[in-house]
């Protein structure tokens, strides 16, 4: 029996997008199903200021294919020497929703990142005046502590003393990976949202290491314990205003995912749609799926919510997804959840 559910059409709150062949490439594969999108500002070299983000939004917007709708939501990425009126007067034209702050060296692209807080703060205190969020890589990069421990670390040692200095600061936590991550937004009051990957709703530490190295499942912060993928379903099928999707679908030609030092990041926005609802479904929470990918989103980010809507249908049999992306810049592997998923989104 074919059951379907229909949607408001979701936003993606966290998004690798990339620049040339590759953003041509993959862009389709979000505006096919997303309003919009917080794209990230980790280019090489990173989108800095007003103007950067400016032609890059314009570089999205002359990718995107004729007859697409698609609105990016264009981010700034924090530097030690960042000017708060540029990014004051980024925020007032409208162009930019929020800054990201990398600390220096946790991912791809982050070396311009921040390493020292009190460097930032005059930046920090113009975007809590003015209500701009800021969008944190939550981990920790002190080579003592342990990979899987720099999320919590991040949240004791760096976020909550921030928070603690600066409380009308808006923060969203992006693509939280633990329990303590999960509980900590939840009781973190109106300033603070969480974005939450489809991947890490679907792997633990377990599907990247047993059985043979997986790079595609390799992204960060790294997939934990099966507990902490628990807390997180916990959370993205709770309904709960401080979580929404954020995808973090973050592309890799295959030569690099597929390396001696692989890159991070799961490639997820084709699928994402139909692995949520396989996933809300598997906890009696479909229900749920629309605050959690259409309006929560919104709400924190004090956008209205899309009018156009999506219809998820659930198959006898079970979908086909393409393996990979052909893009001029070499294939991309879309996430395979592992197991059949019987979900599509329809016209
Ligand atoms: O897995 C990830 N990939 N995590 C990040 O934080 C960055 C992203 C990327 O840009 O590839
Ligand atoms: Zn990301």
């Amino acid at each position: 029996m074919t059951q379907e559910i229909l949607i408001r059409r979701p936003d993606d709150w966290h998004l690798h997008l990339r620049d040339g062949a590759m953003l041509q490439g993959i862009l389709p594969e979000t505006a096919r199903h997303f309003a919009r999108a917080i794209i990230m500002p980790n280019l090489v070299p990173p989108v800095v200021t007003g103007e950067q983000a400016a032609a890059y939004r314009d570089r999205i917007l002359a990718a995107l294919p004729k007859g697409m709708t698609f609105t990016p939501l264009m981010t700034l990425y924090l530097t030690e020497g960042t000017d708060p009126a540029d990014v004051a007067a980024a925020a007032e034209s409208g162009l930019v929703k929020a800054v990201k702050l990398y600390p220096a060296g946790a991912t791809t692209n982050s070396h311009s990142g921040v390493r020292d807080l009190d460097k930032v703060m005059p930046v920090l205190e113009k975007m809590a005046e003015i209500g701009l969020p800021l969008c944190t890589h939550g981990e920790v990069t002190t080579a003592e502590v342990d990979i899987f421990d720099r999320e919590a670390v991040f949240i004791d040692t760096v976020l909550d003393p921030l928070r603690c200095r600066l409380p009308e600061l808006r923060v969203v936590m992006e693509h939280i990976t633990t329990e303590e991550g999960a509980t900590y937004a939840a009781e973190g009051g109106p300033n603070l949202g969480a974005t939450i990957t489809t991947h890490h709703l679907i792997i633990n530490r377990n599907h990247i290491l047993v059985g043979g190295i997986k790079p595609h499942y390799y992204c960060l912060p790294v997939a934990k314990r099966e507990k902490h993928r628990l807390a997180l379903r916990r959370a993205a099928t709770s309904g709960k205003s401080c979580y929404f999707l954020g995808t973090d679908s973050a592309p890799h030609v295959d030569a690099l995912k597929e390396h001696a030092c692989g890159c991070a990041g799961c490639f997820t926005a084709t699928n994402t749609m139909a692995l949520l609802a396989h996933v809300f479904e598997e906890d009696s929470a479909l229900d749920k799926l629309e605050a959690f990918a259409s309006l929560n989103g919104p709400a924190f980010y004090g956008l209205p919510v899309n009018d156009e809507k999506i219809r998820l249908v659930k198959h006898e049999l079970a979908q086909t997804f393409p393996e990979k992306i052909i893009t001029e810049a070499g294939p991309v592997t879309v996430f395979n959840p592992g197991y059949p998923v019987h979900w599509a989104v329809e016209a």
